[in-house]
């Protein structure tokens, strides 16, 4: 870990920590919405040292790979293993699989489950693939045009690029945050970022849909 990426993490902890508590100043809940990939495990052990009312936090992902719990590439393991530890394990997680069904089975049952969270998020979190894709929005995914289109808050997406089925919310119900905060990691990144802010398709990169919103961004080589 470099040492850039472990300052960007714990600063970004006590970003997510103060706009908490602040709102727990004015709410009985308050939502956290987090990404999967490499770049947020030190954010998350970073947050799961603070001193919250983890009682009274509900967290849950921006989009899950259609795995088992226990595979490695589960978003809900990585949650589980970094942030849910210590105080933090009081938080209520709620996961966006369900076990044996397929993607389009199990949807609408995740997407009951979502409903009930008190959004707006407090703040969401969303990382960047090195193809400008955000959750799991890709430029190749024919979900894309509907999740950024209607008002699909929770959509299965199969997509070329991606060994496996996901599922994630639509850039519709990830805009319902007071916060949003990009947090990136890897230099070569660079360039997709520089562009997303400059093109106009939003299409191919799915990440503009986000940069217009009251938004920080945490970024690292
Ligand atoms: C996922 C994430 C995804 C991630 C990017 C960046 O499930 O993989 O939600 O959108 O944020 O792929 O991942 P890294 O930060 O690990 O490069």
């Amino acid at each position: 870990m470099s040492e850039l990426r472990q300052a960007l993490a714990e600063q970004l902890a006590e970003a997510v920590f103060q706009a908490l508590t602040d709102d727990l100043a004015r709410q009985e809940r308050v939502l956290l919405v987090v990404s999967g990939g490499s770049t947020p495990v030190p954010f998350f052990k970073a947050l799961a040292a603070k001193h919250l009312p983890w009682k009274q936090v509900d967290i849950t992902l921006a989009d899950e790979r259609w795995v088992d719990e226990q595979s490695r590439d589960s978003n809900a393991k990585l949650v589980r293993e970094n942030l849910l530890q210590g105080a933090a394990a009081d938080a209520n997680f709620v996961p966006l699989t369900t076990g044996d069904l397929t993607p389009e089975e199990g949807v609408e049952e995740v997407a009951k489950r979502a409903a009930s969270l008190p959004w707006p998020a407090s703040v969401v979190i969303l990382g960047m693939g090195g193809d400008g894709h955000t959750a799991s929005l890709f430029p190749d995914s024919p979900e894309l045009t509907l999740a950024l289109a209607t008002d699909e808050l929770l959509v299965a997406v199969r997509t070329p690029s991606q060994p496996q089925p996901r599922i994630t919310f639509s850039a519709d119900r990830l805009h319902q945050a007071k916060r949003h905060i990009l947090h990136i990691t890897g230099d070569e990144k660079r360039t997709v970022l520089a562009n997303a802010m400059s093109g106009d398709d939003v299409r191919q990169l799915p990440i503009r849909a986000f940069l217009s919103c009251p938004l920080a961004i945490y970024w690292a080589p």
